[in-house]
């Protein structure tokens, strides 16, 4: 990595719109660039890549002034925020970086590939005074928002316990570049897992223990979308994990994260006292939310309110608690969690045994009902 000079720290701003600036200009980019460049409250300066050219295009598309590799987008002054959208391999060495230039980072799932690096990237934010969000935000969404408004009114009385399950056939039908999907990092259980896990963290609070069982369908699969259709690659990860989790507030949750089903399914479901909540897919920002309670023979459909402006919603409330001083939502505390618990859901399965999880996670506050990305707050 190119050694960076450190450019003056966010301190020196506190007012207005956060400047921003992504790392990665791959297949997420687009949904990034188009969600931030539309809320007020935060500024697009820059985009970089590895790749030059796919990041001066990725700018150009959304009309950000600058372009060009990670150093000089980290030189520029007026970002505050490094959004960090390379492969998981990558992720710890970008937020190094941008904590090194004096920004605070907020980066794609997984936070890093092992706890250890995780921990590291906290520790060096903090050392710093600067902070580290990271995705999926998508439990920031009005769905699991109002699911989580819902539980909190008590709606299915005390939850006891929750049923997840993500599969289907896996990425590579669609992703031009899969093959990072089947390395150490990704997964089922680190790519998709991350939506199930931070919303059961984000509504039940945090997992004592674990256990889990993997296993691996293929060992080479074939891409098959976009210029290397065609081409086998190697599945480095399991490809379909069973996994079962205590959580420090009572529930208990099984979940299955599988790349090895040809029926796609995704669902959350979480059964109190009283009822059972049907929450909407982990990784969408909207409903449906249903809701049947003992005797009942229908769903029935609960509100959905709050937002629904996608990916970079979690990067709008860094931004708007770095001003306010106040604590984000999409912490990196909460991601530093669902990391250990994923890598405990990997041991568990090596080791044929419960693997007991140290770290807590932070308490998630509700977004308020009237959250709004699109007003400008930060005058
Ligand atoms: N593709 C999706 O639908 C999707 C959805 C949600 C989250 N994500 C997450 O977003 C991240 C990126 O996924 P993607 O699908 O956009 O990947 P991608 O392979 O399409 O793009 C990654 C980009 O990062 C760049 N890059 C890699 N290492 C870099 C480095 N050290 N410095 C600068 N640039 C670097 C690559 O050149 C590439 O342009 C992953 O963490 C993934 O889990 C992807």
């Amino acid at each position: 990595m190119t050694q960076i000079s450190p450019a003056p720290g966010p301190g020196a701003r506190t007012a207005g719109p956060v400047g921003v600036a992504l790392v990665g200009a791959g297949v997420i980019s687009t949904q990034y660039l188009t969600a931030l460049s539309a809320f007020p409250d935060v500024r697009v300066l820059a985009v970089a890549d590895l790749d030059v050219a796919r990041a001066r295009a990725a700018a150009d598309a959304h009309q950000v002034p600058q372009a060009g590799d990670v150093a000089s987008v980290l030189a520029i002054p007026e970002v505050e925020i490094v959004v960090n959208l390379t492969i998981p391999a990558a992720h710890a060495e970008v937020a190094a970086a941008a904590l090194a230039a004096g920004k605070h980072v907020y980066g794609e799932k997984p936070l890093a590939l092992a706890p250890a690096d995780g921990a590291k990237i906290l520790a060096e934010a903090q050392s710093r005074g600067l902070r580290v969000g990271s995705a999926p935000d998508t439990f920031l969404g009005a769905g699991l928002q109002s699911a989580a408004r819902a539980l909190a009114a008590g709606a299915i009385g005390e939850p006891v316990s929750a049923t997840a399950v993500t599969q289907g056939p896996g990425p590579e039908g669609w992703h031009p570049s899969p093959e990072f999907l089947y390395q150490y990092g990704a997964g089922p259980l680190f790519d998709i897992g991350p939506y199930y896990l931070t919303a059961l963290v984000a509504l039940f609070g945090p997992v004592t223990r674990v256990a889990a069982t993997a296993r691996q369908a293929r060992a080479r699969r074939v891409i098959g979308s976009g210029p290397r259709a065609g081409s086998e690659f190697t599945v480095d990860v399991p490809t379909h994990v069973h996994a079962l989790l205590d959580f420090a507030g009572g529930p208990s949750a099984s979940a299955t994260f599988s790349f090895d089903a040809s029926v796609p399914r995704r669902m959350i479901e979480i059964t109190g006292t009283e009822g059972t909540l049907s929450l909407p897919d982990p990784n969408t920002f909207d409903g449906p939310l249903r809701i049947r309670a003992f005797g009942e023979e229908e769903w029935r459909d609960l509100p959905v309110t709050g937002t629904t402006a996608g990916r970079g919603i979690g990067v709008l409330d860094l931004a708007r608690s770095i001003r306010g001083g106040t604590p984000h939502r999409a912490s990196g505390e909460l991601a530093q969690h669902v990391l250990e618990l994923m890598s405990g859901v990997t041991d568990s399965a090596e080791r044929h045994g419960f693997v007991e999880l140290a770290s807590g996670a932070p308490e998630v506050r509700i977004l308020p009902d009237d959250w709004d990305p699109v007003t400008a707050t930060l005058t």
